[in-house]
């Protein structure tokens, strides 16, 4: 019988705080046992009673603080003992903060700084309570200790305004802490990441634009997998990218310029850069300041846009860069030449099929020309391929460096 993965589901005083029974729900379906521990503020909102009766293995409270077990072990450290991951949700400002400074005055609090385990963290509150800049520098601030964000999400708050605070969707962060449990390595403990995903726009007029028809999909899973593999990433994702959870940094941009600035001051920061975005090729030689006028001919001259890898890869030192080469023809030559040219390390093949779809092929090279073939998977398994192709050349590349 294999063993079952454990997760200490962490529950504060948040408006949220019923959200979590679905959570501790679909963890149950996924076949993941959970504990649960109650602030005394989310005593106020929610009942020890509603989770035992929903499937907690076990329910704490603040009363168990100083409870000690059978064998004389108290409570903080022999649920932290017991727990695979630790997962907050909801998350409120307070607890936040009180984690940062490491204040241990509570069970919840005691626990977690006992964890030596992952700990993922799903905020959930008033928009100008997350805005504040103190919550934004102790979010940075834990997730430079290595612990997971899950959201906040932008949406409708319980003080009927809309704005960002909305806890993420209950099953997705289930889902993600799941899909983290199965696939968690140490393969980029350390690493840092920046990922491009997504198509740019280039405006015409202050309506129009010319964009193409990347969704995004494969840099946001890439990003994913990469957080999963123990990695801190900086997404920078064009106008879509979906389901965007658990990374450490995310910058949206509009422009094939904004993403090469965005992405050049991230590169200073980080180990790997992976392009997935598709940024336009062309823009328009000037931008109309107001709407043009349906006339019965449009003359626009375009202009190049800046070749971003290409200009990334002449400062590049010993990072690495890894780049798509979407080809309609002679699709292994035209890729080896693009990575030759612009100083990549690895470069995927990518067939303009594959866009915007949830599967398809690619052709991974590096640049001693070890290849891989991927047909026909899910974009989340191309991405750990992908990763793990990386991960051998990064080892090959520093043996021999
Ligand atoms: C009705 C109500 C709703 C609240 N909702 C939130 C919330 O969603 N997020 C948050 O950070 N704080 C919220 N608070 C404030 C927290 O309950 C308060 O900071 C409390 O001390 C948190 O304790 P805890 O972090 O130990 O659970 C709310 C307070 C009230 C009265």
């Amino acid at each position: 019988m294999t063993k079952k993965n454990k997760v200490l589901l962490v529950v504060t005083g948040s408006v949220g705080a019923y959200k979590a029974v679905e959570i501790l729900r679909t963890l149950r379906d996924l076949n993941i046992d959970v504990r649960v521990i109650l602030t005394e503020g989310a005593e106020k909102f929610i009942s020890a009673l509603t989770f035992s009766s929903s499937g907690a293995e076990k329910v704490f409270t603040e009363q168990d603080q100083f409870s000690v077990d059978s064998e004389g072990v108290s409570a903080h450290i022999s649920l932290s003992r017991w727990a695979d991951c630790i997962l907050i949700a909801p998350a409120t400002a307070n607890t936040i903060a009180k984690i940062l400074a490491g204040i241990a005055d509570s069970l919840v609090l005691s626990t977690i700084l006992a964890s030596e385990k992952q700990i993922f963290i799903a905020p959930c509150m008033n928009t100008n309570m997350f805005e504040n800049l103190i919550t934004q520098r102790n979010i940075n601030a834990l997730k430079e200790h290595g612990m997971i964000f899950i959201g906040p999400e932008e949406g409708k708050l319980a003080d009927f305004s809309v704005g960002m605070g909305r806890l993420t969707d209950p099953e997705k962060i289930a889902q993600f802490v799941a899909s983290f449990m199965q696939k968690n390595t140490e393969l980029f403990k350390g690493k840092r990441f920046v990922v491009t995903a997504g198509p740019t726009r280039e405006y015409l007029d202050p309506i129009r634009f010319i964009t193409n028809d990347s969704s995004g999909k494969m840099g946001t899973e890439i990003a994913k997998e990469a957080k999963r593999m123990g990695g801190y990433v900086h997404l920078i994702c064009g106008s879509s990218c979906v389901d965007a959870i658990g990374l450490d940094k995310i910058d949206k941009i509009t422009t094939t310029e904004e993403l090469f600035k965005k992405t050049k001051k991230a590169m200073e920061k980080s180990d790997i850069l992976i392009m997935a975005a598709a940024p336009t090729d062309f823009k328009p030689e000037i931008v109309q300041p107001g709407k043009i006028k349906k006339i019965s001919q449009l003359n626009v001259q375009f202009l190049k846009t800046v070749d971003i890898i290409k200009e990334v890869g002449k400062h590049k030192n010993n990072k690495i860069i890894v780049g798509f080469a979407l080809q309609t023809d002679d699709i292994e030559k035209n890729a080896m030449k693009k990575m030759r040219e612009k100083n990549m390390d690895i470069v995927i093949a990518n067939s303009n099929l594959n866009m915007g779809k949830d599967y398809g092929s690619v052709l991974i090279i590096d640049k001693t020309g070890r290849k891989k073939v991927v047909r026909n998977e899910t974009k989340q398994k191309i991405a750990r391929e992908i990763l793990i192709f990386l991960k051998e050349f990064w080892g090959k590349e520093r043996k021999n460096g």
